[in-house]
């Protein structure tokens, strides 16, 4: 249901993640307005997935209207989108510009949004800590994720009312530490597809076909990441390091230096930290 008290947002750069919080968003009653695009089309088709909002380009006067701006652009198009932008009004007093970039800060000196706070805006960022391949599995798993909060009070607060309208948990993470809670991020969530893909191509050189390999990794995977979750890192370290077990260590390095040579720096990266936990007390 529409909420009209509900201050009017323009949702800008609608790709995976804009479209499917766009589509969540107009769920939990906010006044998604206008979609606003580079491309119209792109705007078109964003609108019609969120079922809401005026299609519109980037430049619209339309967007004058706009008390809140919810960039979604990719990281790279931040800075250039946010410098343009501010300029199409004299004062932002009273309104609001959020970002859901993991890497940008929107608070503090190195805010990525500081174009909007010299002319007055309050500005934040809420950024999921959840990985969105399309715009539907978006709507799929926003819902109930953790979201990293920064920014200032104001723009905080709504940030963190829509966050709990999706039955989200509320991270606050200090501006600064941004781009280091974003490497954890990567690591996390890319680091272990690149390691995922390495393992397979193991696999399949061990004569497993490529989309079973895919399938009893995905499960091995799953399984340790649940045992990490419920006892750390050191008691779910299983495999040849954690039981100084060198013998098979040898023998691993010399399986890869003829399968797979490439992996070899990977391999012995990865074993230097498994030593490194395998040697911590519980
Ligand atoms: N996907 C994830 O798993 C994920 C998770 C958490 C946070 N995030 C963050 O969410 C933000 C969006 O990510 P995404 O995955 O949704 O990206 P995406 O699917 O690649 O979409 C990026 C959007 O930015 C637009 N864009 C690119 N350059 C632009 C420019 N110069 N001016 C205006 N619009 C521009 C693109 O429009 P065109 O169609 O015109 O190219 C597209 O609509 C990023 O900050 C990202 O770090 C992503």
């Amino acid at each position: 249901m529409k909420d009209t008290n509900a201050p009017s947002v323009a949702l800008v750069g609608p790709g995976r993640i804009g479209q499917a919080l766009g589509c969540l968003l107009v769920d939990a009653a906010v006044r998604i307005e206008w979609i606003a695009a580079r491309r119209l089309s792109a705007a078109r088709s964003a609108a019609r997935f969120i079922g809401l909002g005026g299609a519109v380009t980037l430049d619209s006067r339309e967007l004058d209207g706009a008390r809140v701006l919810l960039l979604t652009t990719s990281d790279s198009a931040l800075p250039e989108v946010a410098r343009s932008m501010a300029k199409l009004r004299p004062s932002w007093k009273g309104c609001m510009v959020l970002h859901t970039s993991g890497a940008w800060p929107a608070g503090g000196e190195a805010s990525v949004l500081q174009p909007f706070r010299r002319r007055g805006a309050s500005a934040a960022s809420m950024h999921p800590l959840q990985t969105v391949p399309s715009r539907e599995a978006g709507v799929q798993n926003l819902t109930g994720c953790f979201w990293a909060i920064e920014g200032d009070p104001e723009a905080v607060r709504l940030a963190r009312r829509w966050v709990r309208s999706l039955r989200g948990t509320v991270l606050n993470i200090e501006s600064q530490h941004k781009p280091a809670y974003h490497a954890a991020a990567v690591i996390a969530c890319a680091g272990v597809v690149t390691l995922m893909e390495s393992a397979e191509r193991l696999m399949r050189s061990s004569g497993v076909l490529p989309r079973q390999a895919r399938r009893m990794l995905a499960g091995f995977v799953a399984e340790t990441a649940a045992n990490f979750g419920r006892l750390g890192a050191r008691r779910s370290l299983t495999g040849p390091a954690s039981r100084g077990d060198w013998s098979t260590i040898r023998k691993h390095r010399a399986a890869l230096r003829r399968d797979a040579p490439d992996l070899l720096p990977l391999y012995r990266e990865l074993l230097r930290s498994m030593l490194k936990i395998a040697a911590r007390s519980l």
